[in-house]
């Protein structure tokens, strides 16, 4: 499995704000955002061009734009805000909405959302979701995105656990992951560690 860790100076500096636990709900969500933004530049490196004329006020020259914009999935509740700046550089990516919420003692994914076109075979998918911890959620995400077709994922993640990317890697290993940092593993309550807490609690409060 493709796995692109974004080290760079300014994630580093931003995923600390999203790990201290005094960054309140505004401030996470701001130091959350600007993240997704370098992620989903990363994620877009590789992403195929159409090359296309375009005149300038002095000459005609040659220019390019995306040939297949990802469609955005956010995983609710977390990856909503990793909507807005994954959009604001992907202006026409198309967007749908998963929806889950991790059972706490079972720590397995409760659907409660699925909103997907029928048909995504030729379609690349960007999946939003700030953590990957046991995998479970994504895991679940992109069975029912290749249910649909897909076979160009791409998992935008902020903080990524070994046990996530290990479930991932067995579950779908043609599946790329974009990720600030893969860290430590899990604690017994399936929090990543050190982490950053609950992104969505973070961003929105506790539900
Ligand atoms: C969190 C997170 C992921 C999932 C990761 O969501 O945003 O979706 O858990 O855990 P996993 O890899 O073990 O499945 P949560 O279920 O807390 O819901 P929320 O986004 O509504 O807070």
């Amino acid at each position: 499995m493709d796995v692109l860790v974004v080290d760079h100076p300014l994630c580093r500096s931003r995923l600390t704000t999203l790990r201290d636990q005094r960054t309140d709900n505004a401030a996470f969500r701001g130091a959350l955002r600007e993240l997704t933004t370098m992620l989903v530049y990363e994620a877009c490196r590789d992403a195929a061009l159409t090359e296309i004329d375009v005149q300038t006020p002095v000459a005609t020259t040659t220019g390019a734009r995306l040939s297949n914009p990802p469609l955005l999935v956010p995983v609710l509740r977390a990856g909503l805000g990793m909507v807005e700046q994954a959009q604001a550089l992907i202006p026409e990516a198309q967007m749908c909405f998963v929806g889950l919420a991790r059972d706490e003692d079972s720590h397995l994914p409760v659907p409660y959302l699925e909103a997907l076109p029928p048909d995504l075979s030729a379609r690349s998918v960007f999946v939003l979701d700030p953590m990957l911890a046991t995998g479970g959620s994504m895991v679940h995400t992109v069975d029912l995105l290749a249910a649909r077709g897909a076979v160009d994922i791409t998992a935008v993640c902020v903080v990524s656990a070994p046990e996530g990317l290990a479930a991932l890697e067995r579950a779908a290993p043609t599946v790329r992951v974009v990720t600030a940092v893969v860290d430590t593993g899990l604690n017994d309550d399936a929090f990543i560690v050190p982490g950053l807490g609950d992104a969505g609690d973070r961003q929105f409060g506790p539900r």
